[in-house]
């Protein structure tokens, strides 16, 4: 940098205030890494005492703060210094406060999360936006005129700003609705594509292991799809967006990347390509991609800044997704152990749990049950009897009949599992299978005596499943009972133990057929 432009930048004085040490520190870091000096505050009343003393060129304040907020420090300083541009940070994306502070004087907002680009494209725009409005950002700090003077300037830029507050509000929706991590992906790709009106976008995941790149969805190719096809991520322009993680704005004729570029009328020449990445645990993992003819024909810095704030969004959401996929892992891990644990004292369990759980999606796939139903029963069926493990030695390993007081504790597993399994915040039809799967439909079942229609779906069903594995498996004090009598049994008890309906069901179902 020549010592003129350092000194030029080093003048130029920005004003950070936010409570949260974290973000203030990060973003006086990043500033203060472009040559300007940035100073940091964590409240208002500490900001306006400083103002008393200091001009500043650019203020970015955090709107929630205790004590005085964000709104009340724009006020002062749209009364004391009107001049001064104003950047709002706002921790959530809430329209009504940042068209507030647009209305009070604010000339942008950060919201948060942010990349740190975008907080560079901010500060250079509001800076750009005072020397334009004939301000210049070395001149006292009282002599500021007006932002955005003009009414109709001011007009046509709050009109702009709501505009832009309203395509991040329906961004964060997008993708906190998004399920998948797919389902992100696609989200993603479509909402890039609708802000930069951009005629071709693509999805591209990266293989850790072999560094490979490969389109797993893409828009605006037409037949000539471009999904599936691989590059490597060794190679530009790709390398330097993974090393950087920052996106890239290239002009490319590389007849590598022609497919990529999709049809072109004429010679093939320079044509423009945006890359911006997503991330998660701070590593690469997608690279969504956006080429062709762009609505405007060049991207502005407000449109790269919306997508820089999408993609920081998305990448959050994979984020809380590996977290949430970590957490749920553990405890299903700890779950395990406790499966294996009872298996070690009850074998017949480890091998019954499996069976029945495949019978009870035979039943459900044969009553034409709904995929939520063969999942949660999926699930939740290996896992329907771990109340046992609370069952003393001599209880679950008896081989008579029990006494009123074990028959008790015996049956009190199916409200000890549902305990066990608390944690893990079970869908309810999840719960169903381990709660109810020895109700009956006459009522005569336990824990609750829930009769009929009362008794989950899923419940009923695993009841016949379980019934069926238990009466053809062999245990220590009796031999298996034939598939034949087994069904006949379960025939008999149609209309009292068991659901008629799944009872049939079960009749004609796969595990019927091969008998
Ligand atoms: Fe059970």
């Amino acid at each position: 940098m020549n010592t003129g432009l350092a000194y030029a930048l080093a003048q130029t004085r920005i004003m950070v205030v936010d409570d949260e040490e974290s973000i203030r520190t990060i973003v006086a870091e990043v500033l203060g890494r472009k040559g300007w000096t940035v100073d940091e505050f964590s409240s208002a009343e500490a900001a306006i005492t400083a103002l008393e003393r200091e001009r500043y060129d650019v203020i970015l304040t955090d709107i929630n703060m205790p004590g005085l907020s964000g709104m009340d420090l724009l006020s002062q300083i749209k009364d004391a210094a009107p001049g001064t541009p104003v950047v709002m940070i706002t921790g959530f994306p809430s329209i009504d406060l940042a068209v507030e502070a647009m209305k009070i004087g604010a000339v942008d907002f950060l919201s948060k999360p942010f990349k740190l680009e975008e907080l560079e494209i901010v500060v250079r725009r509001a800076i750009d936006g005072a020397r334009s409005t004939g301000d210049n950002p070395e001149s006292a700090f009282l002599r500021f005129r007006p932002f955005d003077s003009k009414p109709e300037a001011a007009r046509r830029r709050l009109e702009d700003k709501i505009k832009e507050l309203s395509i991040l509000h329906t961004i964060s929706d997008a993708i906190s609705d998004a399920g998948a991590k797919e389902d992100i992906f696609r989200k993603t790709m479509d909402i890039a594509q609708i802000i930069t009106a951009s005629e071709r976008a693509f999805i591209m995941v990266v293989d850790q292991d072999d560094l490979r790149l490969s389109v797993s969805a893409s828009s605006g190719y037409g037949c000539d799809s471009i999904d599936n096809e691989r590059f490597s991520c060794l190679e530009e322009p790709f390398a330097t967006v993974i090393k950087s993680k920052s996106y890239a704005y290239v002009a490319t004729d590389d007849p590598a990347l022609a497919r990529l570029m999709g049809p072109s009328e004429g010679p093939i020449s320079r044509r423009p390509l945006l890359l911006a990445p997503m991330t998660m645990n701070r590593e690469v993992v997608v690279l969504l991609g956006l080429t062709g003819s762009f609505g405007a024909g060049v991207l502005s810095t407000d449109t790269v800044s919306l997508l820089l704030n999408l993609m920081a969004k998305a990448s959050m959401k994979l984020e809380n997704i590996a977290l949430s996929e970590n957490v749920f892992s553990s405890i299903v891990g700890a779950i395990n152990s406790l499966i294996n644990a009872l298996d070690a004292r009850d074998t017949y369990t480890r091998d019954h749990s499996s069976r029945v759980t495949r019978y009870a999606v035979q039943i459900a796939r044969s009553l034409g049950s709904t995929q939520e139903i063969i999942d949660s029963i999926s699930f939740a069926g290996p896992l329907h009897d771990i109340g046992k493990i609370a069952v003393r030695d001599e209880i679950l390993l008896k081989k008579g009949s029990f006494s009123l007081d074990e028959k008790e504790v015996m049956q009190s597993h199916v409200i000890r599992g549902e305990e066990i399994l608390r944690p893990l915040n079970l869908m309810q039809t999840e719960k169903a299978v381990v709660l109810y799967h020895h109700e009956r439909w006459d009522g005569g079942g336990y824990p609750n005596g829930l009769g009929g229609a009362e008794i989950p779906l899923a419940a009923r069903i695993f009841s016949v499943a379980d019934t069926f594995d238990a009466m053809t498996s062999t245990r220590p004090y009796r031999t298996a009972l034939s598939m034949e009598v087994a069904r006949q049994e379960i025939l008999r008890c149609s209309g009292t133990q068991f659901d008629p309906e799944i009872v049939d069901a079960f009749i004609n179902s796969e595990i019927m057929k091969g008998r």
